[in-house]
């Protein structure tokens, strides 16, 4: 007897380790290792158990007393495993099914639809509630599009702190939840390393215990990868504060020695099929979903910018005066809301909300934004604080072709370059730039 256990995309041995999450799998390979044999043709996912007559290459393997003792071993551990009877006639039916049902490779929708079986599972308890939003319309729709029409298996929204990541993601979520089964909503912070966070993530997708076959279906679903519940429903997943993952003092994108292994899963989940989606939030871009965007349809970023015309509507919120001027106000602090917010709480102290006044002082004042400010520059390595200190410095946007050499090493400058674009900090629309406030707060670090 042979058992095969095929999987597109991925090598036997590592094939093996997966399964041996399975309690199934592993009670299997454990009893019955001597007459697996595993292969790998890339053909789709399935489990196959056939009779190979005596004589015929199983021999290799076994002899065919031993095959014989080992079937009916292995009917007994079966009948056991699936509750069933299992014998020769049916044992393929009832494995076939079962791994279907285990696996669900249907790219699509579970075998059993989900949502007609089990009933969704919204987990927001984690999301922040904010009190009043302005609609992100454009941002909205090219979401929607992205996770509903184009099923992007990734999302990232990146941008400084205060732009309104969290914000936007807490909108698109209430605007799309009633297109998923399950949804979690969390915070890195919250987890020390990869495995807690994994580890808490596929418990809180995990079914509740099912009534039919207990024994089985609750040790298996506790022992399911993500991606099986990736694919046994739409979930979306989201994962707020990326960057506390990275490694701070570093070029961007290097992550800290307890999430090492995070690399490998959001690979893993841009590049193989199922039907749920990662929404990450971060400050700074992930190094896998850069590279992975150049060739993959589904991973897709969202550089999230200011509020642009809705940020007026704080200013008017916050009551302030002298509205001709609020424009100037806006783009100085880039119409990030936060920033926005605290300047518009200084104006209300200091200059009795007249924002006139505030513009006429000759500096620009951060005040309560250095604090947040300061948490971006320390992460930043010495070639960036190099490059950020001499831009800092500029009147006027500078090409790239204008470093004057003693600088940085070229290769040096151009990783800063890239670095402090991942980072959200440069501009590159019209020439290497910073942001005023980023500009005042580097100027009056190095005064
Ligand atoms: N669309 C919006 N309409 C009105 N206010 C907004 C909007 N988006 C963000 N804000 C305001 O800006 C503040 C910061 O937004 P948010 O928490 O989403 O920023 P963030 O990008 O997630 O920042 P961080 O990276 O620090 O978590 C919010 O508390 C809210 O007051
Ligand atoms: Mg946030």
């Amino acid at each position: 007897m042979r058992l095969i256990a095929v999987q597109p995309d991925m090598s036997a041995d590592r094939f093996l380790n997966l399964t041996r999450r399975q309690r199934l799998c592993d009670r299997l390979f454990q009893q019955l290792l001597p007459k697996l044999l595993i292969v790998n043709p890339g053909n789709g996912f399935r489990l196959r158990i056939f009779h190979a007559s005596p004589g015929q290459s199983l021999q290799k393997y076994c002899s065919s007393d031993h095959v014989r003792k080992s079937a009916s071993q292995l009917w007994k551990l079966l009948s056991d495993l699936l509750g069933e009877d299992v014998k020769k006639k049916n044992v393929r039916s009832l494995i076939e099914n079962f791994c279907s049902n285990l696996y669900n490779k249907s790219q699509n929708r579970s075998p059993s639809p989900p949502s007609s079986k089990s009933k969704p599972r919204h987990d927001l308890s984690q999301a922040p509630e904010y009190d009043r939003l302005y609609n992100r319309t454009d941002e909205l729709a090219t979401l929607k599009q992205w996770i509903l029409t184009e099923n992007s298996r990734i999302v990232t929204l990146t941008g400084l702190s205060g732009i309104g990541k969290t914000a936007l993601a807490r909108q698109l979520v209430e605007q799309i939840q009633d297109n998923f089964d399950r949804i979690l909503w969390r915070s890195h912070r919250k987890f020390p390393n990869f495995n807690a966070l994994q580890s808490h993530i596929i418990e809180s997708l995990a079914p509740p215990p099912s009534s039919q076959n207990p024994s089985i279906t609750n040790s298996l679903n506790s022992d399911n990868s993500m991606l099986d519940h990736l694919r046994s429903h739409r979930c979306l997943i989201i994962l707020d504060d990326f960057q506390e993952t990275l490694t701070p003092r570093e070029l961007v994108g290097n992550y800290r020695p307890e999430y090492q292994n995070y690399g490998q899963l959001i690979n893993e989940i841009g590049q193989l099929p199922h039907q749920s989606c990662l929404l990450l939030l971060s400050w700074e871009q992930p190094l896998e979903i850069a590279a992975l965007e150049t060739e993959n349809p589904y991973c897709k970023t969202l550089q999230v910018s200011g509020l642009d015309k809705l940020a007026t509507q704080i200013l008017n919120a916050r009551k302030l005066k002298d509205q001709k001027k609020w424009s100037e106000l806006i783009q100085l602090y880039s119409a990030n809301p936060l920033w926005l917010n605290l300047i518009a709480s200084t104006i209300l102290d200091l200059f009795n909300g007249s924002v006139q006044e505030y513009l006429s002082y000759p500096t620009l004042f951060l005040g309560d934004l250095e604090p947040i400010l300061k948490q971006h520059y320390q992460r930043l390595c010495e070639s960036e604080k190099i490059l950020i200190q001499w831009l800092a410095n500029q009147e006027k946007p500078l090409k790239i072709t204008q470093k004057p050499p003693e600088l940085l090493a070229v290769k040096d400058f151009l990783k800063a370059i890239q670095s402090l674009t991942r980072r959200n900090l440069l501009e590159k629309s019209s020439g290497l730039t910073l942001q005023p406030v980023i500009k005042q707060y580097v100027n009056h670090l190095i005064r």
